[in-house]
């Protein structure tokens, strides 16, 4: 792994799972300003299409749709193959898969809440993780997008926490094992102002300065196996600082 000063993004490939989503766009966005390729695999043609529509022919030159889902080993393993062989190779990864959720106490939820906001979320981001993570380039990066409430219990939100705890443990336990073979971090979000919540705390971070910090993670070498806490524009500030060295 190199350990150089910042990089460069520009005609990188980056793969966005997540990308169609709220906070997804964003990052999809700051990539491609920076002047990346972005290849955005999702569920739903019709989630693409309006993707593109939201960035605008400019931005969407360089976008690159794949209508597949990543819910399985196997369709994750697909994907990542499919990818490389489009593209040549995966630079970077930033999956930023799974919402928000609430409404049930723990003791109220029934299986098909427990399958749909916990096992199918963790193990599409298992399933990312382990297909992508040893294809990516030497100098490439796997970053994860995770909740605040993966840290803190939420009530009636008690599944969204348990999977958002969860995947940060799956980061820890890459880092652990990868023992800087690659780079791996997450980005630990407070509430974000989206198109789906286009108002907010004036302290909250925007879907576009996730991007922004999630491109500075791209750009840094020296950012590896972190937890990167972003529940603040003052942590946006702070951290974009602490990459410019
Ligand atoms: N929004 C916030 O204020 C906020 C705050 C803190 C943290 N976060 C974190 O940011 C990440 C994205 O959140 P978001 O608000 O952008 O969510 P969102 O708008 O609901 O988007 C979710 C994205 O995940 C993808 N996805 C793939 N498999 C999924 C599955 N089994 N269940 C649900 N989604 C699946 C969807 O892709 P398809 O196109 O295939 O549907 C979609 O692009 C999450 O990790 C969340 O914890 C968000």
């Amino acid at each position: 792994m190199s350990t150089s000063a910042s990089t460069s993004v520009k005609d990188k490939v980056v793969v966005v799972p997540g990308g169609t989503g709220n906070v997804g766009e964003g990052i999809v966005r700051a990539f491609l300003k920076a002047g990346a390729t972005v290849v955005v695999p999702s569920r739903s043609q019709a989630r693409l299409h309006a993707l593109a529509k939201l960035l605008g022919p400019e931005l969407a030159g360089n976008l690159k749709t794949v209508a597949a889902g990543y819910g399985t080993f196997d369709d994750a393993d697909q994907l990542a193959t499919r990818i490389v062989k489009e593209h040549g190779h995966v630079d970077h990864v930033v999956a930023s898969v799974g919402g928000w959720w609430m409404g049930k106490a723990l003791w109220q939820i029934d299986q098909d809440d427990w399958q749909k906001i916990f096992v199918d979320v963790a193990t599409s981001h298992m399933a990312l993780a382990r297909s992508f993570i040893p294809r990516l380039t030497e100098d490439g990066s796997y970053t994860a997008i995770a909740g605040f409430s993966g840290k803190k219990p939420y009530p009636a939100a008690g599944i969204v926490s348990m999977q958002g705890a969860a995947q940060l443990m799956m980061r820890e336990a890459f880092s652990a094992e990868l023992d800087g073979q690659r780079r791996i971090n997450d980005l630990v979000l407070g509430p974000i102002i989206n198109r789906s919540r286009p108002g907010g705390d004036p302290s909250w971070l925007t879907a576009d300065q996730v991007g922004e910090a999630a491109v500075g993670v791209a750009r840094t070498p020296t950012i590896a196996d972190e937890h990167i806490v972003l529940d603040t524009v003052e942590d946006l500030n702070k951290t974009l600082a602490r990459m410019a060295g």
